[in-house]
């Protein structure tokens, strides 16, 4: 394994717990009360304006009638759309914080009957989850956050079938947004590349473990499944201070920078790797 793949090996989950516990992902998404139907629609509608490739890899209306594990729900943004879409759905998360919010979102958004929440450690999933299998195994954001993500893929295997699914993104190592890191914070240390990703990758600092991917080492990561797809998508455009206050105006390079342009950057160097898979034929 490349080095840059057990650079994280020795954090500990309950490190990993802790920060994403102090600040569930998108939980400043919104303004509005946390907890009430405005808050999360805000949060939705941020979210998928900001990120819209998420809804068509997920594809949620494929999923009517389906079963869905879900790894790594944080609040429960697409979780939601699952269930909304008549989708049955498993939603672990390892930060009970984040558990916390997703569950009363479901309330709120009265979709309890359609979802499962499960506090877990994906790395060991079969010890809080039965071994079921499911139509769609989905992650999106997650894997590359654990300190061992090779465990979560050996025990993902074990709820997919020779139909099943599985869509997770991961982060990819030949991305505007390693080198903006590396430029910005890193004055150019590449060869503290991987600690400098980490700390910034994420709204808040200092995040335990960040992996980045290329689409070899994602290949080799998903063993025992064939990868069918690999699409890479999103750059961040808005200057953060703005966007901070919810505001959406882009920095003055991207602003210049024509759509097209712009849109062939994301697929190109797109900060998210969208990797659709199956299982291996026997
Ligand atoms: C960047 S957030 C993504 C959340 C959600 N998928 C989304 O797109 O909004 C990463 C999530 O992964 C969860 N996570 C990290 N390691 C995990 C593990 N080993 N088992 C389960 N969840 C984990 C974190 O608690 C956090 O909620």
């Amino acid at each position: 394994m490349e080095s840059a793949l057990r650079q994280f090996a020795g954090k500990s989950i309950e490190d990993v717990r802790a920060y994403w516990n102090a600040r569930p992902c998108n939980i400043r998404h919104s303004t509005k009360p946390l907890g009430t139907r405005e808050y999360f629609d805000e949060v939705e509608s941020r979210k998928y304006f900001v990120e819209p490739h998420i809804p068509r890899f997920a594809e949620f209306e494929r999923w009517k009638g389906k079963k869905v594990l879900e790894i790594g729900c944080g609040i429960g943004t697409d979780t939601m759309n699952f269930a909304r879409a008549g989708a049955m759905v498993t939603a672990v998360d390892l930060s009970d914080e984040s558990l916390q919010v997703a569950r009363k979102r479901a309330e709120v958004l009265g979709l309890q009957s359609s979802i499962t929440f499960i506090q877990a450690n994906a790395e060991r999933l079969s010890e809080y989850v039965p071994v079921e299998t499911y139509d769609l195994v989905y992650s999106f954001g997650v894997i590359h956050h654990t300190p061992h993500p090779e465990n979560v893929i050996r025990e993902i295997h074990k709820y997919m079938g020779s139909q099943s699914e599985l869509k997770i993104m991961v982060y990819n190592r030949y991305s505007w947004k390693v080198l903006w890191i590396l430029l910005k914070y890193g004055k150019g240390a590449f060869w503290k590349l991987d600690e400098l990703v980490a700390k910034y990758s994420e709204a808040q600092t200092g995040c335990p473990v960040t992996y980045t991917y290329s689409r070899k080492s994602v290949k080799d990561l998903l063993h025992g499944f064939t990868v069918t797809r690999i699409i890479v998508d999103h750059i961040f455009p808005y200057s953060i201070q703005q966007y901070k206050q919810h505001k959406y105006k882009k920095v003055w390079y991207f602003a210049v920078l024509p759509k097209l342009v712009f849109r062939i950057l994301e697929k190109t160097a797109g900060w998210h790797m969208c990797i659709n898979a199956k299982l291996d034929k026997e």
